[in-house]
This record gives C-alpha cells, structure tokens and sequence, in this order.
C-alpha cells in the first residue's frame, strides 16, 4: 500500500513546479475545471480531487457539474460516460490507457451476436463497459443500483445482464430473478483468495469481511456486508466493527482510515503474493500525469456522434431511476 505524501514536492523532477497540488489548483482556477475522482485512485489524487465517488456518484456528478471541463481521475469507461454527458465540455483522463479488464471482457462484435439470441430481453449494462456496449443496452447501471433497478423492472420481463458475471450472480440472488449473463469479470476482484481471507479472519476474530459484488461467490459467502464502494466506506463509518477485512481494491483504505483513524483495515489478499488487488488500470493515473493533463489540455476523450448518442439513452434512463 502507498501513503500520501502531501505536500507532492517534486524537487526529483525540475521540468515540473516545485508544489503540483499548488499547480494543479491554480490550472483548477485558470480552466474552471472539476477533478472527479475514484476511490481507487492513488491517495495523493484522492486528497486533490474535488469530488470522489463510486461510478454512481461520478455520474451524478459528471451530469450536473457547471465546470468547463472535467478531469477524470479514473478509468476510461468513466470518463467515456462523462463524455456522453457533456459532449460540450473537454474530458480529460490523465491516462489514456486506463482502462478496464471488465469492460474489455466484452467486445462489441461478440456482445452483439449473443444479444440477438435473445430478441425479446433487456439489456442492462453494468457501468464498466465500453461506449459501444453502452449503445447497445437499454439501462445502465452500478454496482449501487443494479438490485434497485432490476426490481423497478416487470416481473415476466426477461433481461440480459452484462458484462460482470459476479454482479449478475449477486443481482439474481438479491432480486430472485434469472438473468442471462455475460461471461464477463474483473481481473483485480477475482484475485482475491478465499483460504487466505478465512486465515485473516481466524488472526483477527474482531474483524468483519467487507466486499465488493465483483468478488467471487466463494468471497461473498464470507462477507458481513456487500456493496459499492461509497457503500463500503459508509458501512465501515457506521459499523460498531473496530477491524475490517476489505475485499475490494485497496485504493479505498485511504478514505476508510481518514474517515475512522481508530479503526483498522485490512486488504484481502490475493491467490500470489503479488499486488494484484490493486487496479493495474486505476494506478496508471498519477498525480504528475493529472498536472500535465491539465497543463496539455490532453489527452482528450472523444467519440464518434453515433456511439455518443446511442449511448447516451440508457445512462440517462439509469440516472432516472436512480433519482
Ligand atoms: P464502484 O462503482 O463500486 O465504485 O465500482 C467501480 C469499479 O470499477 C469496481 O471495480
Ligand atoms: Fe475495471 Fe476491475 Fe479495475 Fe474496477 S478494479 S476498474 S472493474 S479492472
């Protein structure tokens, strides 16, 4: 795990200002931009960013910020949705090759042929997807809302669910209903070990398994609490709990220490002894590359009108039953 190093000095770097949080501030000021960033971000972008979320929130935000530009601190697929929101507006992601395991698990030519095996489904799409597999769905959702918008839906309804297939086993089983899934997943929550997570949880017996619905079944079946990232975050404040076992990227025990320092918070560890419960993709981002992003007015995300619009539907339709 890294720390916060804030003041960011970056003597080691003369090309770049002494202070990066003073410059990136001051860039904030000249271009009346917003820095939205995910809680699996480096913390040092964490402690920069005007908004953190879940995908949710970033969304939420994404759609009604009145910044001329945005700033993601994230991966691609968030920034992308940022994108179909505000076509208007420069999206920035200081990484253009921050992108997602998930959301490439499902590529568009393949997820077109299996959607016409099922003429008469809906098709919900789970955030972590690309643009094209956005425009191709009917709703979008989070791993906040996917039980709430599932359960808005007729009961006789039949829906394809794509492409996490962690989060659609956990949808079934929270709505009752059968969903045709997409073989999809992540490579960080599917790296977690159920043996070693059972031996952290006989070490330290004050200790509750929190966990992200992207984690396996066999995970899950050892968790006290399920949830989105906002929603874990907010459990760990909430709960009478003094030690946690966190099985999701370890990027969010920074916010979960600032916000309870009293508390102890463990990450669950992967198969190997290796960092891989850490988003290769999210920590592609850091805070040097968010300054010169800034300073470049690049890299840019674009998108072909076709796709923007196509896609900007069913993130609207999940922003309305979110509300
Ligand atoms: P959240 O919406 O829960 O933050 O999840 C995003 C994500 O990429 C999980 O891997
Ligand atoms: Fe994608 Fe997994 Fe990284 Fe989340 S943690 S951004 S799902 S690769």
């Amino acid at each position: 795990m890294f720390t916060a190093t804030r003041p960011h000095l970056t003597r080691a770097h003369p090309s770049l200002p002494h202070d990066l949080f003073e410059a990136i501030d001051a860039l904030k000021r000249e271009l009346n931009a917003v820095i939205l960033a995910h809680y699996y971000q480096d913390p040092d972008i964490q402690d920069v960013a005007d908004y953190l979320g879940d995908s949710l929130g970033l969304s939420q935000q994404a759609a009604s910020t009145n910044a001329d530009v945005i700033v993601f601190a994230g991966v691609h697929f968030m920034a992308e949705t940022a994108k179909i929101l505000n076509p208007d507006k420069l999206v920035l992601l200081p990484d253009l090759n921050a992108g997602c395991s998930l959301a490439d698990s499902c590529p568009p030519d393949a997820f077109a042929q299996f959607k016409a095996n099922y003429p008469d489904h809906l098709v919900i799409s789970y955030i972590n997807c690309s643009a094209e597999i956005k425009a191709m769905s009917d709703i979008i959702c989070t791993s906040s809302n996917a039980v709430q918008i599932v359960n808005q839906l007729p009961k006789d309804q039949p829906i394809i669910f794509a492409p996490d297939r962690n989060l659609g086993r956990y949808v079934m089983e929270q709505t009752g209903r059968n969903l045709v899934l997409w073989q999809g997943s992540c490579i960080v929550h599917e790296t977690f070990s159920e043996k070693r997570i059972v031996q952290l949880k006989i070490e330290n017996l004050d200790a509750e398994v929190i966990a992200h619905p992207e984690c396996e079944p066999a995970v899950l079946r050892h968790a006290s609490y399920i949830g989105s990232t906002t929603a874990l975050l907010k459990y760990a404040r909430s709960s009478s709990s003094q030690a946690f076992i966190v099985a999701t990227e370890p990027g969010i025990i920074h916010q979960m220490q600032k916000q309870t320092p009293e508390k102890r918070f463990i990450p669950a560890p992967a198969t190997n002894n290796c960092n891989c419960n850490e988003c290769p993709f999210m920590r592609l981002n850091t805070l040097e590359k968010l300054y010169l992003a800034m300073k470049n007015r690049q890299p840019e995300i674009t998108l072909p009108d076709e796709i923007r619009i196509a896609a900007l539907r069913p993130i609207q339709q999940m922003l309305e039953m979110s509300a």
